[in-house]
């Protein structure tokens, strides 16, 4: 998973307004726990969010991609930015640090693939929360998905870059098979394919499994202008 992604994430991408991304999750922060001193990123992607963060947070990036890590790690490096970079399942979350502050954005939620993942993801949130700390993460919901892929596809045509997204369900999850062309040179492109499995959960569903791992939703934003229609949650010991 985001192995070929990786390669063109931030071109697939370039539509998203990332300065709209960090000033939303600020305002969100600053409603729930101003003041805070350290930001986790997890699922921090190829760090466009995470470098936003920088001036103001003592930061740390996570992601299950070591190739979507090795683009972080290139831009900070450019940025003379030393921030510590760590490949792990954010399931079995394990830093020797808690935060002030965790996000995990662009629906990064989603991937988790069952009740049981997001019990577990919400168990090491805990252990890695310090007492006023908050996460906070974004999730798509079924309205989302039905609205994104009418017909089972989705076709996104860019001067230099096609997309096409095949959409269909197995064993109850959203499958979506990615495939990418992208302009290398004049008229000539290469081809990427990635398959991404999603699981939409229910309002009902995240609160329940937040009290389970002793936390508890303490906020939800419902948001739509940042890229279609999603729930922010704020979920605090
Ligand atoms: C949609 S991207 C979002 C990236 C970034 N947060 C952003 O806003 O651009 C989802 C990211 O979550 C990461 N991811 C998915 N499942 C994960 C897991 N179990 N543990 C850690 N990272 C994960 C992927 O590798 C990918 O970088």
């Amino acid at each position: 998973m985001y192995q070929e992604f990786a390669k063109v994430y931030d071109k697939f991408m370039e539509l998203a307004d990332y300065d709209e991304w960090h000033d939303f999750v600020s305002y969100v922060i600053e409603g729930n726990n101003p003041g805070g001193k350290t930001l986790l990123d997890l699922g921090c992607g190829t760090g466009e969010v995470l470098k936003r963060f920088l001036e103001e947070y003592e930061c740390t990036g996570v992601d299950i991609s070591e190739d979507m890590l090795l683009v972080t790690r290139e831009k900070l490096n450019d940025l003379g930015k030393d921030v510590p970079l760590l490949c792990q399942d954010m399931k079995e979350l394990s830093l020797d640090k808690k935060y002030d502050i965790v996000i995990s954005l662009f629906d990064t939620v989603n991937h988790l693939v069952s009740i049981g993942d997001l019990e577990k993801l919400f168990e090491r949130i805990k252990i890695h929360l310090n007492t006023k700390g908050i996460y906070i993460f974004d999730v798509v919901d079924r309205n989302f998905m039905d609205e994104m892929f009418p017909d089972g596809f989705f076709i996104d045509q860019r001067e230099d870059m096609t997309v096409i997204w095949e959409h269909y369900f197995e064993d109850q999850l959203d499958c979506i098979e990615t495939t990418f062309f992208v302009e290398e040179k004049e008229g000539l492109y290469k081809k990427y394919r990635e398959k991404h499995i999603k699981k939409i959960y229910t309002h009902k569903e995240i609160q329940e499994a937040a009290e389970k791992s002793g936390l508890h939703v303490e906020n939800i934003y419902e948001e739509s202008s940042l890229a279609g229609e999603r729930f922010f949650y704020v979920i605090k010991k």
